[in-house]
């Protein structure tokens, strides 16, 4: 905490630091206790309540962020809308970027001051998932869900434990997180850009090269170009794919996505897309199909649209036991694959700076990829927008 001006914990002169500097709302005198405006999920259907939380001090093994930015991403959107489960009251947000205030014992993966960005698997590094290299699908991350890796919450507000996302939960001016669910960033990148590393680019790149590792001059279709599906298209581009076929039901979608490498458009809302992908590649079908929108539908697209060997690569989250409908047979005798995709198949802490690299030569188009920014009070109407369909990333920025 030395040098920030301000001190979180205890005393007189938290106080008095903390108004002076308006960073903090107000701070708690006993029990090691932050106030922080989070947005909080109560129930599920219910617009996000932006409201005073308590936080604890992180514990050993984990940090303190101050949070910079945090996407709006469709997967926080699952949850509130009880598409996906998760426990409840939460702060969501899984997205983020921000700054480590400081370090709880024994940490050794970030200092203070650093810019990190926010993974929402924070990996244990001892389970068998861990130990064979797949960090992404982390054991006891599953197992403890949306609280920290003990098990616990540091957030507790209305005599409640609240949740936290991701074990990220950076819809919050702060949040305590695992130290391997920060990775920090060499030479600082603006925050909006280094928050949509923490989801959308690893998740969406990642799926293109990490898990179905697009092989040169092939074609691709990419259904749902989203925040998400956008990055897919930049990763097949990455990986000099030949065709690359942008699918959504909306226009506006299409045109945006040839920004980012798309070759050919088709729109799903009039006409069968797998029939327009099957004209646009010979009738052959896409090489290599993803789904990222989440759906039991688009996922049978996807397969039905990819190509004898073809590979179908599922990204997006369907509602909680949706099924799709898969030819069994067709599976069998054209030998397609059929996979699924979890953050892109990437280990965190080493595949995100490979992503800053890539966005600082230029390889990654972020400047395009958000397109508006919203303060935390506007995050309802920030939702808003993603179901409106309108175009690109939208992202919370912080003081
Ligand atoms: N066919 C094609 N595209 C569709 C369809 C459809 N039937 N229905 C919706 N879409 C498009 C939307 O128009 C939008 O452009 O899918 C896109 C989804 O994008 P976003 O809402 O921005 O969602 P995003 O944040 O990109 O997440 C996509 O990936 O990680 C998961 O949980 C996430 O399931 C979600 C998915
Ligand atoms: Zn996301």
């Amino acid at each position: 905490m030395a040098g920030l001006g301000w001190v979180i914990y205890n005393g007189p002169a938290t106080q008095t630091s903390a108004m002076a500097n308006g960073r903090l709302r107000s701070t708690c005198q006993e029990g090691h206790v932050l106030k922080v405006k989070a947005a909080v999920l109560w129930e599920v259907g219910q617009p996000l309540d932006i409201c005073e939380v308590d936080l604890d001090e992180p514990k050993a093994g984990e940090v303190l962020v101050k949070v910079g930015a945090a996407g709006i991403c469709r997967s926080d959107r699952h949850f509130m809308h009880g598409d996906a489960p998760i426990a409840i009251p939460v702060v969501l947000g899984h997205e983020g970027a921000g700054t480590v205030v400081q370090t709880g014992p024994g940490v050794t993966l970030a200092s203070e001051g650093d810019q990190v960005i926010l993974s929402f698997v924070p990996a244990c590094g001892r389970c068998r998932s861990c130990l064979e290299g797949y960090s992404n699908l982390c054991d006891l991350h599953a197992a403890t869900g949306a609280n920290l890796l003990d098990g616990t919450t540091r957030l507790h507000a209305a005599g409640k434990d609240i949740h936290h996302m991701g074990k990220v939960a950076c819809f919050a001016e702060y949040a305590v997180i695992p130290e391997t669910g920060v990775v920090p960033v060499t030479d600082s990148l603006p925050m909006d850009k280094a928050a949509m590393i923490g989801c959308s680019v690893t998740t969406g790149v990642g799926a293109a090269l990490y898990s179905a590792e697009i092989k040169a001059g092939s074609t691709v279709a990419v259904i749902g170009c989203g925040g998400v599906g956008l990055n897919v298209i930049m990763g097949a581009a990455l990986a000099s794919a030949g065709q690359i076929i942008a699918v959504d039901i909306r226009e506006a979608q299409l045109e945006f996505a040839m920004r980012f490498g798309a070759t050919h458009t088709v729109n799903a809302s009039d006409q069968d897309p797998v029939q327009q992908v099957k004209d646009l590649t010979g009738g052959r079908g896409a090489d290599y199909t993803f789904e990222v929108f989440g759906g039991g539908d688009t996922t049978k697209a996807a397969y039905d649209m990819a190509a004898k060997r073809g590979v179908v690569t599922v990204v997006g989250i369907a509602p909680w036991g949706q099924e799709a409908a898969i030819n069994a047979v067709d599976l069998v005798r054209n030998e397609k694959t059929l996979r699924g995709s979890y953050y892109g198949s990437a280990r965190s802490r080493t595949d995100m700076p490979v992503m800053v690299d890539m966005y600082r030569s230029g390889k990654l188009n972020l400047d395009d990829l958000v397109v508006r920014h919203y303060t935390l009070d506007q995050i309802n109407e920030a939702y808003a927008d993603l179901d409106n369909g309108e175009i690109g990333r939208g992202a919370i920025m912080f003081d």
